[in-house]
């Protein structure tokens, strides 16, 4: 039987965001999203962005993201999602994803949610095609040549426990 795993996520604040800013992604997966330290600095000019520190049932904060809801809108983006290393591949990122999504379906009543990549890394496409989302095309990056993966998940696909 699969094991259920639990986290919580709580919006980052003046007492917590250190602890996020010091989480760390391996070394091979730097290049899938700058520093946490960045990204609270950006939310600075986004004031719909959402950041969460995410915990688990110990209410040890073990990763971080940020996502939102453009005001009027009914497209929701996820724009960082990071688990640290030391405890990655236990569940909590499905666990987060999973949470994050049912809050942007079922509290912010968005139709779909859209998130990017690094389309070279297939373990993402499973990781989020784990919950439903598909991915739609590539669009152009500043920091990759490649470019970047959109992949979307509407309600109707969204598959949780
Ligand atoms: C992507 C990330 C959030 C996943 O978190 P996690 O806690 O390790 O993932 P989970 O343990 O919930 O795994 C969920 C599924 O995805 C798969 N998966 C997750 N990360 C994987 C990886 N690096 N390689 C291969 N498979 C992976 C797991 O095998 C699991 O599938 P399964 O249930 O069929 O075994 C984490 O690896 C991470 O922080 N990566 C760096 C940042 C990043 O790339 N963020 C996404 C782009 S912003």
């Amino acid at each position: 039987m699969e094991k259920i795993v639990t986290i919580k996520l709580k919006p980052i604040n003046s007492s917590n965001w250190e602890e996020c800013a010091n989480l760390n992604v391996s070394a091979d997966q730097m290049s899938a999203l700058p520093s946490n330290l960045f990204s609270i600095a950006e939310l600075n000019f986004y004031p719909q962005t959402k950041a969460v520190a995410i915990l688990n049932t110990k209410d040890k904060i073990i990763g971080f993201a940020t996502y939102g809801t453009p005001e009027n809108e009914k497209v929701s983006k996820i724009f960082r999602l990071m688990i640290d290393e030391k405890h990655q591949g236990k569940g909590y990122g499905r666990a987060a994803l999973t949470e994050i999504a049912k809050e942007l379906f079922f509290k912010n009543n968005s139709d779909e949610i859209q998130v990017c990549y690094d389309p070279n890394r297939s373990s993402l496409k499973n990781f989020y095609g784990s919950i439903g989302f598909k991915e739609k095309e590539l669009l152009p990056c500043k920091r990759r040549r490649e470019g970047k993966m959109l992949a979307v998940l509407s309600c109707d696909d969204f598959h949780f426990e």
